[in-house]
């Protein structure tokens, strides 16, 4: 029997990667396609600069391996799957409506290239926003595929999703402190939130609103007004990373728990919505050593999936959607009462729960292996 790997073991065995130079950009446009095993592939779409486009696919092969385990451990009937388009260092794009005033990259022809790349997949993958794109990006990519999460409501789909990965966030962050403290009480706490983009800038508010005592950090010295705003200190990246703080909020790039940095963190707990905290697995393990409680990132974040695949693919309200969230933290109190029961670390116990349900549907495939990937309808548009 061929027997495939469905990627949990092996983070880097993919079902498919296209990578592609976007004709129009002269780009490369990576979308990484992890696993459909659960359901059609989702994941957003990052635009970012990479000293060289081979790193751009590494991060591409690990974000959408994030997302499948992201996806798993929610419970959504889908895979993981990301897009990357490698920018050179401090290239940028620009915006749609400021076309002929600016120096940077036609933003437009980016999204095509993007779409057309998506397009070419029949559906086995959707994306969405990440890092460097928003929901009239999305209305861009969705001239040429449909394929698309999070357009603007006017425009049919379910919007930004960072408020709501950014309620996940804080419902995971109550679980940590009654792990941590023995208590979900927020107010009386120290947090760092080390990155202040969309989902960062909502977490700190929502802390600060909670009577939190807050350290905020991001590389954009203009995010500073934040820290004036709601009270916090303002400190850089770096610093905050090391802050004696109760709990350590990553909301930034990934990569940012290495055997190096590991040993200077004075936090307690982490818990954050940045995409792959951690620069390998084993890193869990120190973090672990040292007695910090580290969510595992893929649990943390799902918000804004499980809000915006609630929206558009199972036509709940907003209020069902919302509603979904708070389990988030249901989820992150489980992982952590299974690992402290058990000796083991959070992300061991959560890799296993993202691995049983993968298996148990690549179990139920086998004895259908004709079955199409489940691919979604967002926001009930008519099919291609
Ligand atoms: N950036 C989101 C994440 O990392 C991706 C996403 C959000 C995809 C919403 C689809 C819908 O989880």
């Amino acid at each position: 029997m061929n027997r495939r790997n469905h990627g949990i073991r092996d983070p880097f065995a993919h079902e498919q990667v296209r990578i592609r130079t976007g004709p129009r950009s002269g780009l490369p446009v990576i979308v990484a396609v992890h696993s459909t095993v659960l359901g059609q592939a989702i994941g957003g779409c990052r635009i970012a600069s990479y000293a060289h486009w081979q790193d751009a696919l590494t991060d591409a092969l690990r974000l959408s391996a994030a997302m499948t385990e992201k996806t798993a451990v929610a419970g959504l009937p889908n895979g993981g799957g990301k897009t990357v388009v490698a920018l050179a260092p401090g290239a940028v794009l620009d915006r749609p409506d400021a076309r002929g005033t600016g120096t940077g990259l036609d933003r437009r022809g980016v999204l095509h290239d993007v779409a057309d790349v998506i397009a070419g997949l029949d559906g086995l993958y959707a994306t969405g926003p990440d890092v460097g794109t928003d929901p009239t990006d999305m209305n861009v990519i969705a001239e040429r595929t449909r394929w698309v999460f999070c357009r603007p409501p006017e425009a049919g789909g379910s919007g930004d999703s960072s408020t709501h990965t950014a309620t996940g966030v804080v419902a995971a962050l109550g679980a940590v402190c009654d792990a941590a403290f023995g208590s979900p009480t927020m107010g009386s706490r120290r947090f760092a939130v080390v990155g202040l983009g969309r989902v960062g800038a909502h977490v700190a508010r929502h802390l600060a609103v909670a009577g939190a005592e807050l350290v905020v950090a991001d590389i954009d010295p203009t995010k500073r007004h934040l820290a004036d705003e709601l009270g916090a200190t303002w400190l850089d990246p770096d610093d905050a990373l090391r802050a004696e703080v109760d709990v350590l909020v990553p909301a930034a790039l990934g990569g940012v728990f290495t055997p190096e940095t590991v040993p200077l963190l004075r936090c307690a707990a982490i818990a954050g919505p940045a995409n792959n905290q951690l620069d390998e697995p084993g890193t869990a393990a120190l973090l672990h050593e040292r007695g910090i409680l580290w969510a595992p990132d893929f649990v943390v974040s799902a918000g804004g999936v499980i809000y915006a695949t609630a929206v558009e693919l199972h036509h709940e309200t907003t209020e069902q959607a919302v509603g979904r969230l708070a389990r988030i933290g249901d989820t992150v109190a489980e992982v952590l009462a299974t690992a402290r029961h058990t000796g083991t670390t959070p992300a061991a116990v959560a890799h296993q729960l993202a691995a049983r349900r993968i298996e148990a549907a690549a179990a139920q495939r086998a004895h259908d292996p004709g079955r199409p990937v489940a691919a979604g309808t967002t926001s009930g548009r008519p099919g291609p």
